[in-house]
């Protein structure tokens, strides 16, 4: 297995960091336009091989697109992050490009890859990707649900005193602030419903803290984070090298599903060796369904920046 991370930045570096660790790969690139950037980094996690005990090659390539031939899988993280203040649609002028020439340039040498995109405004980069490289639906994941119900977890890991872990909780709808749905009324905690153990004012709380999580971080660091998404990243990546059929909310090509199409939105999906290979329908009722549209709209629109 080969796999490609592109952008060796804090989400990229921790992701490729998060894949060795595990040994998901026997070969590991991590490409970079800032020169020497990929390779220093490459160096660096290599040299933890011996201390760690996992045998995947890592090398580093500054913008060189051959050394990533014939990847399995295709992590997109490059691009501008958000600074305090800033919300994840501002990022598109600069993001787009980055975003479209990375995908045309990883196409010309692995023709049949999976592309997980990490870069912001993810719903609209995954929108991108999907049309810029023409790559069937399937190959093509945005990252941005995995984390935001990781996220959603922890918060109410808060509140119920116990471990995230011992969590099952889904955000479906858009990567953004506003457009991020929590489902709280589906969460669990070892297969009873969280709400049991919450009171309303709770329940607001956490959907509320949830939703501003990404943001809430990126006040704190003054950059916006990156163990979580790195975590996230290397998690699809796994369930799809070793064909694990795990359950995730990732942004996929709709069409018709969730009563959309012609757009990329965070939804459950079955992951594993073709990529998303199943849509699950969790039955949203007329409020959930009400939210999702309003989410579709707004993604919709910011789609809509990159025919301008
Ligand atoms: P960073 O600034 O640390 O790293 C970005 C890297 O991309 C830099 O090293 C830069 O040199 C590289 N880069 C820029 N243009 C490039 C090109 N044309 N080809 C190759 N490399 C290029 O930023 P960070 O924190 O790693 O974030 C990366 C992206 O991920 C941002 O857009 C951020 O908003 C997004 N993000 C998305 C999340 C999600 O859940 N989808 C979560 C966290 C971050």
């Amino acid at each position: 297995m080969k796999v490609t991370v592109v952008g060796a930045g804090a989400v990229g570096a921790t992701c490729a960091d998060n894949i060795a660790r595990a040994a998901l790969c026997e070969e590991l690139v991590l490409l970079d336009i800032k020169e020497g950037l990929a390779e220093g980094k490459a160096q660096d996690m290599m040299q933890t091989a011996a201390l760690l005990g996992f045998d995947t090659r890592i090398t580093g390539s500054t913008n060189d697109y051959s050394k990533t031939a014939g990847s399995d899988v295709v992590v997109i993280t490059s691009g501008l992050p958000r600074k305090p203040g800033m919300t994840r649609e501002e990022l598109i002028g600069t993001n787009a490009g980055i975003v479209k020439g990375v995908a045309e340039n990883i196409l010309k040498y692995s023709p049949n890859t999976i592309i997980i995109v990490i870069s912001n405004p993810m719903d609209t980069m995954t929108y991108l990707a999907l049309t810029a490289t023409g790559l069937p639906k399937n190959r093509i994941i945005g990252m941005g649900g995995t984390l935001d119900s990781a996220r959603f977890k922890y918060q109410l890991s808060q509140h119920l005193g116990c471990s995230p872990a011992d969590l099952n909780a889904v955000v479906v709808g858009g990567h953004g602030d506003t457009t991020m749905i929590p489902l709280i009324r589906y969460a669990t905690w070892n297969s009873a419903p969280v709400t049991k153990f919450l009171s309303e004012d709770q329940q607001k709380q956490i959907v509320a803290d949830t939703m501003v999580g990404g943001a809430t971080l990126t006040k704190l660091i003054g950059t916006s984070a990156w163990y979580a998404p790195g975590a996230a990243g290397a998690a699809l990546v796994k369930s799809i090298v070793r064909d694990e059929k795990k359950l995730f909310t990732c942004c996929v090509s709709l069409d018709g599903e969730y009563g959309q199409k012609d757009i990329c939105l965070g939804v459950p999906v079955v992951i594993g060796k073709n990529g998303w290979e199943k849509i699950l329908d969790f039955g949203l009722n007329a409020d959930e369904q009400a939210l999702f549209n309003k989410s579709a709209d707004a993604v919709r629109n910011m789609n809509d920046v990159l025919k301008t």
